[in-house]
């Protein structure tokens, strides 16, 4: 089964997922590693709690990150990544040595309430600033830049006019949770078929 790198720096719900459908054997890859930049984050107890090795990679110095991270997934035989939560920048090297193999989750329908600075709430923030009805989460490959690659996965939620950018975050992060595993599933299975931004799969409508 493909060996899988998850890169969290937060909480790690979506990690969690992940391993909750693994010990379902409904993932079809070996959870081989955590990477984290921040020694607090709640990933690593349950990368402890689920006998997954976790490494701490600081993006400082940046001159020598890429060097490093690649060092690291080697020696732990990743064949591909999954950002779930990861809030820096993957160096050029990694995206090059992983082509059409990373996979990250963001909490909008992209291209929408992407990119530079939307993260966390600041994303459901400007989603019920703008007076949208709908959201949603995004799957997709990773490329040079943040939150532009190729879609793999998406799916809508409601805004409701009672909701506050909590009550939105919430219900997105619970469609992430059905979302994130879908397309690793797909990504191991070797089911992608990726035509410049197009992504075909059999998950596709
Ligand atoms: C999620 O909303 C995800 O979409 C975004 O960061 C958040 C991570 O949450 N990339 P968690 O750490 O997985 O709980």
């Amino acid at each position: 089964m493909m060996r899988l790198a998850v890169f969290a720096s937060g909480e790690g719900s979506n990690f969690g997922a992940l391993i909750r459908a693994a010990r379902r054997q409904e993932l079809g890859a070996t959870l081989a590693l955590l990477v984290t930049d921040r020694e607090e984050a709640g990933a690593i107890s349950r990368a402890q709690d689920a006998g997954i090795p976790h490494v701490m990679l600081l993006p400082r110095p940046a001159e020598t990150f890429g060097e490093r991270l690649l060092a690291t997934l080697k020696r732990f035989q990743i064949e591909g990544i999954v950002l779930a939560g990861y809030l820096r920048h993957i160096p050029a090297e990694v995206i090059h040595a992983f082509p059409n193999r990373i996979l990250n989750i963001h909490p909008s329908l992209l291209p929408a309430f992407g990119g530079h600075g939307f993260y966390g709430m600041r994303v459901h923030k400007a989603v019920l600033a703008y007076g949208c009805k709908i959201s949603g989460a995004t799957v997709h490959l990773v490329d040079e830049h943040f939150d532009t690659g190729p879609v793999v996965l998406q799916d809508a939620v409601p805004v409701l006019d009672s909701d506050t950018p909590e009550t939105l975050a919430a219900r997105v992060l619970s469609l992430e949770h059905e979302l994130l595993p879908a397309a690793v599933r797909l990504l191991a299975s070797g089911q992608l078929r990726v035509e410049g931004r197009r992504v075909f799969h059999p998950l596709s409508p």
